[in-house]
């Protein structure tokens, strides 16, 4: 496709499909479509699905990986028929005609995400809700209060590692660590898990050469966190997930586990980064933050319907020969839903500086049954833990000009690669101080305390988090073609260290 292609008027007719089509394509890249894996996708996501919108309309032909064909969902309404009608866009990856006709390579950094595996996220129907149910009633069953004040302990802890320097990657230091730093809790594994979770976890979703790695690194831990739950239970989302009526075999309950913990860091660092940005940078933040004409849960919302931490999600296939957005889908064919571009589709927001007042309508967490069901821990994440940051540093400003500010897009999200900010150093004691009656360590949950005991990890003992010197743990055999590339590297004393823990539990 050329760059004067992507500004013809819209070229699809009810009755012909447009060039390129991926029901007509068959593999390869016969008519020049856009790509969504490479450097024009990669530079300005946002430009291409806006060029796409205005050469094809609210749903438009692309290439994947491999110059597969699918089809981008740019519309907001279409995006909601889509969702809303499972019958005709099925979540079930197996009938993706490049799947059937094995056309997608063992080694596709697609797999990862795309898959077929007994999870929520694959099934339709009866199955779906049984296990969604599971889902929903084990993430709701913590309390708001509970979940805040481990955000709130983790980021004074986060902050502690770097208030002395008056300088900080808030980036690296803070956005990528504190997600998965509460979502450990959550599933009750001890913190130490965290840091090789992050870096599997991005990785993963990614679609680099190790991603499959990343993954068999994942679940490899969560298969045997899974076990020792079996074996003692605790008050956390695992042991929840075992205990549930819908009756979870081990094999369901670790991978419905390797969902939530992609499903939450990826998404919830994005959230983190795209909001500090915004309060560190937009005079109007600034200004109705301090004036309280906008309160932090307001200014999460806007980033949510501007920069939504996934911007594209894999995971529709049509069921049957249908239509959508005036484009003819063939049975078999892979949808992606473009939840960025959807969020910004003048047919619903004709002029974007229209201020949105904390409107949740967005598409950031999807919409309707399939709708994300950590959206609450989510935002708790970002605002409670941006609200804590900014009590602890209140003069935190950026360091480099906006302009200098680096992205790094994939194909399903787009986030700072860096936020360097400065501040005056707080007084030793600010940390206490600011931690309010609510947040001392004896009123932390029963997780925290029951993975801190478990762990054996009092002071004196080998400690976990002592990591960075070693090999990659050990994972299982990659399937078939899987690339030889290491996982994310982890020290031989912390892989030791959490395969004690595990055989303890
Ligand atoms: C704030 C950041 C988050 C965003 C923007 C986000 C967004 C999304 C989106 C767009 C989906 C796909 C829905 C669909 O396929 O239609 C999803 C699914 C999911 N999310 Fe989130 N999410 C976030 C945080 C979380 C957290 C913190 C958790 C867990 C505690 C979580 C758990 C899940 C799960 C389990 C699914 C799969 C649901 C299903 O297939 O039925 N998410 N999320």
């Amino acid at each position: 496709m050329t760059a004067s292609s992507f500004h013809q008027p819209r070229t699809t007719s009810a009755s012909e499909p447009p060039p390129g089509c991926p029901a007509h394509a068959r593999s390869g890249n016969p008519d020049g479509l856009a790509r969504l894996f490479g450097p024009e996708a990669a530079e300005d996501p946002m430009g291409l699905y806006e060029r796409l919108r205005a050469r094809h309309g609210p749903v438009a032909p692309v290439l994947l990986d491999g110059d597969l064909p699918a089809w981008i969902v740019l519309g907001y309404r279409e995006i909601l028929e889509v969702v809303g009608t499972p019958s005709r866009f099925s979540r079930d990856s197996r009938i993706w005609r490049w799947f059937r006709e094995g056309k997608v390579p063992q080694n596709s950094p697609l797999l990862p995400m795309i898959a077929w595996q007994p999870v929520c996220l694959f099934l339709d129907g009866e199955e779906r809700h049984r296990l969604r149910l599971a889902l929903n009633e084990s993430l709701e069953r913590f309390n708001r209060r509970g979940i805040r004040r481990h955000i709130t302990r983790f980021t004074h802890q986060l902050v502690d590692d770097f208030a002395a320097r008056g300088e900080a990657d808030l980036a690296d230091d803070f956005a990528e660590h504190l997600p998965m730093l509460v979502m450990t809790q959550l599933l009750g594994m001890p913190d130490a898990y965290g840091p090789q979770l992050v870096e599997a976890s991005r990785d993963m979703v990614a679609g680099t050469e190790t991603s499959v790695a990343s993954n068999d690194f994942i679940v490899d831990t969560l298969q045997q966190l899974t076990r020792r739950k079996r074996e003692k239970p605790g008050d956390d989302v695992t042991s929840w997930l075992l205990e549930h009526s819908s009756k979870l075999t081990d094999e369901e309950v670790w991978n419905h586990l390797r969902v939530i913990l992609i499903a939450a860091n990826e998404t919830t660092v994005n959230l983190l980064k795209s909001t500090l940005r915004m309060v560190l940078t937009d005079p109007r933040c600034h200004a109705s933050l301090a004036g309280g004409q906008m309160t932090l849960p307001d200014v999460v919302e806007q980033v949510l319907w501007s920069e939504p931490p996934l911007m594209t999600i894999p995971g529709r296939w049509a069921a049957v020969d249908t239509e959508v957005g005036g484009q003819k889908i063939e049975a078999g064919d892979m949808l992606l839903l473009g939840l960025g571009a959807g969020n910004h589709d003048p047919a619903i927001r004709p002029d974007l500086s229209v201020p949105l007042h904390g409107n949740r309508s967005h598409l950031a967490f999807s919409s309707g049954p399939q709708e994300c069901p950590g959206q609450d821990i989510g935002r708790a994440i970002a605002d409670t833990g941006i609200d804590t940051l900014l009590t602890r540093l209140p003069d935190l400003q950026l360091s480099v000009p906006e302009e200098e500010l680096h992205w790094q897009s994939g194909w399903m999200t787009r986030h700072l690669t860096s936020l360097p900010v400065k501040f005056t150093p707080p007084r030793s004691d600010a940390s206490a101080a600011s931690a309010g009656p609510g947040d001392t360590d004896a009123e932390v949950p029963r997780p925290l305390q029951d993975t801190a005991d478990a762990t054996g990890l009092d002071a004196g003992n080998e400690p976990l988090v002592q990591a960075p010197s070693v090999q990659a743990p050990s994972v299982r055999a990659p399937s078939a073609s899987a690339p030889t590339a290491a996982v994310p590297t982890a020290r031989a004393s912390w892989w030791d260290s959490l395969k004690a823990w595990l055989r303890r539990r």
